[in-house]
């Protein structure tokens, strides 16, 4: 075995999914690491022994604090120009997302201003949104297109992503979301679906790692999303659906159906589609954050998790429905507001949102071979990152 060149030592707690899949917390505890992944992990006499440590090793003394893995977040939408604060105010003075959304506000005022923003301006707004994400805890984020609408401009988003998640360190998987809404050049939903399959398709596949629609009444229908993901899928991508947001149009059977990584939303899914859903390997992503920002019920994962089914928890980030860059702010409301335990919000936050990306063999454990993406925590219980709602980590390395 190599020397390690960095070791965590003396940490008062560390919780994570271990390599079995099982939720574990360990007590003074250590983590050895060797060009970026971990080398030893567990109880820290065991790690000293097991582990020979380079010369010019450092070594943090984490006394009193905890560790948790780098957590995932699998679901954002964080590239876009301009903002959208005046909905904030409008909303919170009684106006209606959809109905903002139908009189030309909502995801289309957005495309319009990223398709204004400069490139300069772009990157750099992504740039510090995930700069403040990793501050958070966030070590891999999946950034989603569906602001720009052409083919140029998804291709656009993208790669500004991929450039951003550089910049601030955060390792970034990329979404192609060009069915998010219909632009306003376009003739119909149909025409842009045939567009979007024809030109945004081939000109995005190489920038990413997955295909994205907007499933939902007035948005997309079935047919015309399972046309756009089959296409997806012949250009090797995996598949994901906003689902269930304000209606159920049939999404959890589509993503059945095409084997679909996961569906995202789930604030209007009833207990027929909890059961199917929980029946599949198709993951449950919930987003509490949107939820409660449109003051919409919150997604079912409690039941999604007593029927045995699989999730994750993501913020969703955006410029409208959810102004939000935190995970732990994410699981706190997980735990407040939808019933999990904090070790089921942690799973749902690292390991959950890994499987969602398929990077469950690489990050969101802290085990042996994975990427040495930690958060620690200033507290001797690592559930002070969730319990103090605004906590904020007081390191985060990323392998
Ligand atoms: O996940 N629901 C669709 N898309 C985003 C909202 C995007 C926006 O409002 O700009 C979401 O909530
Ligand atoms: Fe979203």
């Amino acid at each position: 075995m190599q020397p390690a060149d960095l070791l965590i030592d003396n940490l008062a707690t560390l919780a994570s999914i271990d390599a079995d899949g099982d939720f574990g917390v360990q007590h003074d505890a250590a983590i050895a690491i060797r060009n970026g992944h971990i080398e030893a992990v567990g109880p820290r006499e065991e790690v000293l022994r097991a582990v020979q440590l380079a010369d010019d090793a450092e070594v943090i003394d984490a006394s009193g604090m905890s560790a948790v893995p780098g957590l995932v977040d699998c679901h954002t939408h964080i590239v876009y120009g301009g903002n959208r604060i005046h909905e904030f105010d409008l909303r919170a003075q009684g106006a209606d997302y959809e109905r903002i959304a139908a009189e030309g506000g909502g995801i289309k005022a957005s495309v319009k201003l990223t398709r204004e923003a400069t490139d300069e301006a772009l990157l750099a707004a992504a740039t510090k949104r995930l700069a403040r994400m990793r501050a958070l805890g966030t070590t891999t984020a999946e950034v989603k297109s569906g602001y720009g609408l052409t083919a140029q401009d998804e291709a656009r988003m993208l790669a500004t992503a991929k450039a951003a998640g550089e910049a601030a360190g955060v390792r970034v998987t990329t979404t192609c979301l060009a069915l998010h809404s219909t632009p306003p050049e376009a003739a119909s939903p149909d025409a842009y679906v045939d567009y979007a399959i024809e030109e945004i398709l081939p000109a995005c596949a190489p920038l990413a790692d997955a295909a994205d629609v907007f499933l939902e009444r007035g948005v997309f229908d079935v047919e015309q999303s399972r046309r756009f993901l089959e296409a997806a899928r012949s250009h090797g991508l995996r598949l994901r659906l906003h689902a269930d947001q304000f209606s159920e149009m049939g999404a959890i059977p589509l993503a059945i159906e095409l084997a679909a990584a996961s569906v995202d939303h789930l604030e209007a899914t009833t207990d027929d589609g909890v059961k199917a859903l929980a029946a599949s390997n198709v993951i449950g992503v919930g987003l509490p954050v949107a939820a409660l920002t449109l003051k919409r019920p919150m997604p079912p994962l409690r039941q999604l998790i007593d029927a045995g089914g699989r999730v994750a928890l993501a913020t969703d980030a955006n410029p409208g429905s959810a102004p939000c860059l935190s995970l732990p702010t994410t699981m706190h409301l997980a735990c407040t507001q939808m019933g999990l335990s904090c070790a089921e919000a942690l799973a749902a936050a690292t390991q959950g949102g890994a499987a969602v990306l398929g990077l469950d063999d690489t990050v969101g454990r802290l085990a042996v071979g994975y990427k040495a993406d930690v958060v620690l925590v200033d507290d001797p219980d690592w559930r002070q990152l969730i319990a103090q709602l605004g906590a904020e980590p007081a390191r985060v390395i990323r392998g």
